[in-house]
Order: structure tokens, then C-alpha cells, then sequence
């Protein structure tokens, strides 16, 4: 999609980190905005400050880990701006705890906000982009988690990227199928300042332990989110899929992961910092 400017873009998981940093590059790009995120995020307050810098901005508070919120997203931004052009299924959350000490309650919601989140968004909006049938594109957030198992106690949320990978490979195959002019990118983040920890542990089910250890391999640089925002800019604007923040310094890891699966049969595993 590479003439962004006056089309609209969704994003989940908006009101902080990854999901505001993307919002205000397609604000700089001249995109209708649609904000969504849970009530108690500080979503109001920076939706107020992008209009104020000249942006078109519907906000929408949404729980994507909820079915009918997400098409009432859907809803609400074909009732404001016609539909969606971009969506970014974005919003994310961690746990901490072995896999069998963890609780269903916490499985559940891990796997319902980061792996079903964005099958939600993919079905509450797909069908009326491709009825519009003009350029779109979807962007979803994975995780360097999503191309490799990272530390332990980190499977819910190792599952749900993984799976966000996979889903995009197959949105991605599946929107050429049909022939719509709809674009696919999956975000693998490493190390990136956000309140990502602060929010799990604040949004957490009661009981469940907190997250200590960030979701990233040791030996990156942290990227200021603001180049995440850029990243997903270009990488819609130059139709690609995979967008690596931190592409150098995955790459002896997925390549030991892969040469463990073809050649010597060692099981992987990313340093977790
Ligand atoms: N920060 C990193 O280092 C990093 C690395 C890899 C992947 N990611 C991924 O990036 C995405 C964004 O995370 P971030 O780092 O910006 O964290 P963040 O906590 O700063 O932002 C996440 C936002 O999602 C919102 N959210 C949480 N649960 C939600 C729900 N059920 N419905 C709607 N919104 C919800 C939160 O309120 C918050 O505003 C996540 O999917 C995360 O897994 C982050």
C-alpha cells in the first residue's frame, strides 16, 4: 500500500509501547486513525494529544480478547470512516510459571488476548475489505517468541506468538488465493521499551505470578519504539512480510534452531534476559 495518506488505519493495544508509537507514524503519514484499547489504558488522553497535532482519531474501547467487541470495532469504524484499510492486531500481555503450575484461568487469558486477539481481528474485519475491495493491509504483532522458544516459564505466551506466526503465513497465502489486494506483515519485536511488564502484571487474573524477566534474548540493543512505529509504516507502504526489529542478532538463533531441526536434532532455546 504504498499511498497511505488519507486512508485508515486500525490498531489494537494503542494507548501505549508498540500499538502508540505505530499510531503516531501513520499519523505523520496523513492516516485516519482508530484507537483501540481497554478502558482503565490511558487511551483518551493520547488520542486528545494526536487530534490536537491534526489527526483524524476515533477511539474504541475494546477488549480483543472478546469476539463481539471486536466486531463492534468493526463496526464502529465502518460507521465513522467507511472501513478499514490498515489493521495492526497489536495488543499483547505476558505471564510467568511453568506450564503445569500455570492456571487454566491464565492460559485462557493469555492465548485469548494474544493468539485469539488477532484471529478476532482478522475475521471482524477481512470480509468487508474484500467486499470494498480496495488495498489493504494487516499487521500482527508476533515476538521474537513467535520464531523460537524463549526461556522457560514463558510458554503461554511462546504458543500465542507462535501461532500469530503461523496465522499470518496463512492470511497471507489465503488473501492471494481469493485475489484480494490485501497486504499481510507479522511484527516480531525483541527488546523494546514499553510498559509491557507493568501492564501484564497490572491486568494479571488474581493469583497468577508476576512476570520478572522480559520476553526478549539477551545481547540486543533495546529499539526505541518509535523505529517499531516507522518499521510498520514502511513495511505496509512496501508491502513486506516479515518485520524483524532486531534481524542481525536473531540470525545464529534461527539458524541453530533450524540446523537442530535438519541436521543435528539439539532442541533450541532463545536466552531469555
Ligand atoms: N516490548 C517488547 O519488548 C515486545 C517484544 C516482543 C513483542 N511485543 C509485543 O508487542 C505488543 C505490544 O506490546 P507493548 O510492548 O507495546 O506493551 P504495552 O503494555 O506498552 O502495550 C500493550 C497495550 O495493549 C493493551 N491491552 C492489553 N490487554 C488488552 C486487551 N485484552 N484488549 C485490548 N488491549 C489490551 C494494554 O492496555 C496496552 O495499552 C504485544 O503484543 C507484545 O507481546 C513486545
Amino acid at each position: 500500500m504504498k499511498d497511505v495518506k488519507g486512508k485508515v488505519a486500525v490498531v489494537t493495544g494503542a494507548a501505549s509501547g508498540i500499538g502508540l508509537a505505530m499510531c503516531e507514524s501513520f499519523a505523520g503519514a496523513g492516516m485516519k486513525l482508530v484507537m483501540a484499547d481497554l478502558k482503565d489504558s490511558p487511551l483518551e488522553k493520547e488520542a486528545a494529544r494526536l487530534r490536537s497535532a491534526g489527526t483524524e482519531v476515533l477511539t474504541h474501547v475494546t477488549d480483543v480478547s472478546k469476539w463481539e467487541q471486536m466486531q463492534a470495532l468493526a463496526a464502529a469504524t465502518k460507521a465513522k470512516f467507511g472501513g478499514a484499510n490498515v489493521v495492526c492486531n497489536n495488543a499483547g500481555v505476558r505471564s510467568m510459571g511453568l506450564i503445569w503450575e500455570t492456571s487454566i484461568e491464565q492460559w485462557n487469558w493469555v492465548v485469548n488476548i494474544d493468539l485469539f486477539g488477532v484471529i478476532h481481528g482478522i475475521k471482524a474485519f477481512v470480509p468487508d475489505m474484500i467486499a470494498r475491495g480496495e488495498p489493504g493491509h494487516f499487521v500482527n504483532t508476533s515476538s521474537v517468541a513467535g520464531l523460537m522458544v524463549v526461556g522457560t516459564g514463558n510458554a503461554p505466551y511462546n504458543v500465542s506468538k507462535q501461532g500469530v506466526v503461523a496465522l499470518s503465513e496463512s492470511l497471507w497465502h489465503e488473501l492471494k488465493e481469493v485475489g484480494a489486494p490485501i497486504g499481510v506483515s507479522v511484527l516480531c519485536p525483541g527488546v523494546i521499551p514499553t510498559n509491557l511488564r507493568e501492564n501484564s502484571n497490572r491486568l494479571k487474573p488474581s493469583g497468577a505470578a508476576p512476570v520478572q524477566s522480559r520476553a526478549v534474548t539477551a545481547d540486543m540493543k533495546p529499539m526505541p519504539a518509535s523505529e517499531v512505529g516507522q518499521l510498520v509504516l514502511q513495511g505496509v507502504q512496501n508491502d513486506r512480510f516479515w518485520l524483524l526489529t532486531h534481524p542481525k542478532e536473531y540470525r545464529p538463533m534461527i539458524e541453530a534452531r533450524c540446523r537442530g531441526i535438519v541436521e543435528t536434532g539439539e532442541v533450541f532455546r532463545g536466552k531469555a534476559t
